[in-house]
């Protein structure tokens, strides 16, 4: 990482980092990435590392496939911009969401298409909300969120988001949000509770606040099947089994966020094939374009479009979309995105290398400074902790996790440090099982600086 290079000063002069520590990144200068080669990114420097996250868990086709590039090109040159206001949609988009429903699991029937995963949420709530109008349910507004979720960070789903550094000072959460527990059996389960005992309770804890609030004040539930960016948190086996039927029965609409989960990532095309969902809405983003482009998606089923309709005929019109909901160019992207899954198997691909991946990760396990390795499919994490009895964490001032996350740096690999001294893993899908070890090496010499720096400090 080059501090003094003319790059990183003006991008320190000109950028309110995101999702950044804004001190650190001015006195230590943003790593300035400039190029990248299947799973590998480079530096301004010419250093290489291999992308542990796929950037944000979304290049599943790593960063230099270039069919995607041509697919950009040639609707550039085609169409370059064309909206679906009044009545218009360009073709590309159309054939989109043709492809898109065909993928998605059974029940799906239409796509709105936005720019994020924070819009296609936020559009899911007003979606939840416009139907409730429609059905004659004024008061069934509140939407049920999890403690730790992550479902992106516009006024509405920061709200829903259940993590305080995505809150704090931004006054947010907006009123009817409401959050129950989060699925973390290695974290919230009691002394001698079973896997299958911890879901049960919480799905008692879920209705238990449903029948509080009152069922006809909620409208909906919001869950990403594996939880991310909270910390790769998978859900014991019959967590959803559980909820499920409790949405049912006060009819309460669930919301599955495949933001990160959907086109292969947990070992199926979709996560709601893995754990069994049958959502009413589903939102998709990041994969679906391999992040080549800005593109999400929010699917209804067939039987809440038809309520859409026929609301929208009170208005003449239904009020919602962006100017780029059905841009050409990302929509030419995601077309050849859905292709290459479809021609490479890339469900087969995550098959065949998550059980090294997942072997991996779980061979750090009795670490002393691990508390939990875990994860799923092409994504994983372990959580570092003071005392591995305790299980005790370490103070957050302390920043170990953070450390670690440098170090590997260091040593080649990006991966991400989250709330908790959570580490991720979720490299592009298509990375080979030597890439594999190679970003598991980085990994643990960077766990081996860590320890020598905990116990150097006196930390654990
Ligand atoms: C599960 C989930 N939902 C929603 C979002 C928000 O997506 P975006 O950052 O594109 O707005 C994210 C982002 O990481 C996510 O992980």
């Amino acid at each position: 990482m080059s501090l003094n290079s003319a790059a990183a000063r003006r991008d320190q002069a000109f950028h309110l980092h995101p999702a950044t520590n804004l001190r650190s990144v001015l006195t230590d200068g943003p790593l300035v990435i400039t190029r990248g080669e299947g799973v590998y990114v480079y530096d301004e420097e010419g250093k290489r590392y291999i992308e542990g996250m796929a950037g944000l868990w979304c290049a599943s086709l790593g960063f230099s496939e270039r069919r995607l590039a041509d697919a950009a090109y040639r609707q550039m040159c085609e169409l370059p911009f064309y909206h679906s206001f009044a009545g218009k949609v360009p073709a590309i988009s159309t054939e989109l969401a043709k492809r898109l429903i065909e993928v998605a699991p059974a029940g799906m029937g239409k796509v709105l298409f936005s720019n994020s995963g924070s819009e296609a949420n936020d559009t899911a709530i007003k979606l939840a909300w416009y139907i409730n109008n429609a059905l004659g349910r004024p008061k069934k507004k509140k939407i049920v969120s999890r403690k730790r979720a992550y479902h992106g960070v516009t006024i509405a789903t920061a709200s829903l988001t259940g993590l305080a550094f995505a809150q704090n000072d931004f006054d947010v959460p907006i009123a009817g949000i409401l959050h129950t527990d989060c699925p973390h059996y290695y974290r919230g389960a009691e002394a001698g509770e079973s896997e299958e005992a911890f879901a049960e309770r919480l799905a008692a804890n879920l209705e238990a606040l449903i029948l509080r609030e009152r069922p006809d004040t909620v409208a909906a539930f919001f869950a990403e099947p594996v939880m991310g960016a909270g910390g790769v948190i998978v859900p014991p086996a019959s967590y959803f089994e559980r909820i499920q039927p409790i949405l049912k029965k006060y009819q309460i609409l669930f919301v599955a966020d495949e933001v990160i989960c959907a086109f292969g990532r947990t070992g199926n095309m979709f996560a709601a094939q893995t754990f069994d969902l049958k959502p009413d809405i589903m939102t998709v983003a990041k994969a679906l374009s391999a992040g080549y482009q800005p593109i999400s998606a929010t699917m209804v089923t067939n039987e809440l479009y038809d309520i859409v309709l026929a609301q929208s005929d009170k208005f003449g019109i239904f009020g919602h979309g962006y100017t780029y909901s059905s841009h050409p160019v990302p929509a030419a992207v995601a077309l050849e995105t859905l292709k290459i899954y479809e021609e490479r198997d890339i469900v087969a691909q995550v098959r065949g290398v998550a059980p090294r991946m997942q072997a991996g990760i779980r061979s750090y396990a009795d670490h002393p400074l691990i508390g939990e390795a875990r994860g799923i499919g092409m994504i994983g994490a372990v959580e570092l902790v003071r005392d591995k009895t305790t299980k005790q964490s370490f103070d957050a001032k302390a920043g170990v996790g953070a450390y670690l996350v440098r170090r590997a740096q260091h040593h080649g690999a990006i991966l991400r440090n989250m709330p908790g001294d959570i580490v991720a893993f979720s490299p592009p899908l298509i990375i080979r099982e030597r890439e594999i070890d190679e970003m598991l090496w980085c990994f643990g010499k960077a766990l081996d600086d860590t320890w020598a720096m905990v116990k150097e400090k006196e930390l654990a």
